[in-house]
């Protein structure tokens, strides 16, 4: 390695959630990426709430009422208001900016020019924060598609995306593949550092809602194009994929190892051959209970036995990817 080159541990990311579908665990996934990178891992981190609803930020004691008098993102984005002005310190490891007058900032952002409206949390917040303030910036993201979402995933062009086992997780999948995914690598790298399963609690020798995603994720080529949205070759509505490319080896590398179960393992759970493991991230009560405390998990319940799952992408997000 020359000398100039950064170790890719090291290099800072912007990270988003940008699962199209509410209800997954983005703004719980959010939060605790936040409290481990910064509080565990000892990084220097931001947390955005881009979500015009705000349960983020409700989460961690910030109340989302419309006020025209508080310095907001759009100040940010489309004023000259500085970063610092709209940046809170929580105190949880990460500082954070709540969600504030979103709707407005949205519909703003809708009426600059068209270019110019999808790079400006790129231009004037990552780019002057990202290696200079701060380490990791992570953007909590809303369930459907806007303004702000665009922008997040320009901005922060590697993603984390949560599945819960629930009929239309793949549904979910699909959409924020086809329709976002697949767009915005038309224009840059944009890559998938994990797609987690969550909130699970079923077992999975059984056909149980838990093992029908768990097993559909790990199996199927379809899943394997929507991972690969917008790359060349691939199809994500038809679910194929050009000849050359290993369905095996495009779902090791984006399923985290805690949530990765081969064919044969699953041939093996059903014969009997080994007990069906409990795939994190499980569902835990910790979780809510922490919302309601306004604190992340982290601090509210630091032996939460789901943490280690938590620190477990917190890596995946240092190194750039699962087997970077
Ligand atoms: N692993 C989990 N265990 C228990 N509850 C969870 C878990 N993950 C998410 N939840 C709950 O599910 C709901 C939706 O999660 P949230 O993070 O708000 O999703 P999103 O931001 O994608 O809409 C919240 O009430 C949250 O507390
Ligand atoms: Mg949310």
């Amino acid at each position: 390695m020359s000398e100039t080159e950064i170790s890719p541990e090291r290099e800072p990311r912007a990270v988003c959630l940008p699962m199209l579908k509410g209800g997954f665990g983005k703004s719980i996934f959010a939060n605790t990426l936040g409290g481990v990178l910064g509080e565990l891992r000892n990084h220097d981190v931001l947390v955005a709430d881009l979500d015009p609803a705000g349960h983020l930020s409700t989460g961690l004691g910030y109340y989302t009422r419309e006020d025209e008098d508080t310095l907001d993102l759009g100040d940010v984005l489309l004023e000259d208001a500085n970063p610092g002005d709209i940046i809170k310190q929580p105190g949880y490891g990460f500082d954070f900016i709540p969600s504030v007058n979103l709707e407005t900032v949205t519909e703003d952002l809708a009426r600059d020019s068209v270019m110019a409206s999808d790079m400006r949390l790129k231009q004037d917040l990552v780019d002057p924060l990202l290696s200079d303030e701060y380490e990791y910036i992570l953007f909590d993201i809303p369930g459907s598609r806007n303004k702000l979402v665009n922008n997040a995933v320009v901005a922060a062009p590697n993603a984390i995306l949560p599945l819960k086992p629930v009929p239309e997780a793949l549904n979910g999948m699909r959409e924020t593949a086809t329709k976002l995914v697949g767009e915005i690598r038309q224009h840059i790298d944009f890559e998938i550092l994990a797609v987690v399963p969550n909130d699970l609690r079923a077992r999975i020798d059984q056909q149980t809602k838990d093992r029908r995603l768990l097993e559909a994720m790990n199996t199927q080529e379809q899943f394997a194009a929507y991972l690969l949205a917008g790359r060349d070759g691939v199809d994500p509505d038809t679910g194929t994929l050009p000849e050359d490319v290993d369905v095996g080896e495009v779902l090791d590398n984006h399923i985290p190892p805690f949530a990765r179960v081969t064919a044969d393992e699953w041939a093996a759970i059903d014969e009997g051959e080994i007990d069906p493991p409990k795939i994190p991230i499980r569902h835990s009560a910790a979780f809510g209970d922490a919302y309601e405390e306004r604190k992340p998990v982290t601090t509210y319940d630091p032996e939460c036995s789901q943490i280690q799952h938590f620190e477990a992408l917190a890596e995946i997000i240092e190194r750039g990817g699962i087997y970077q």
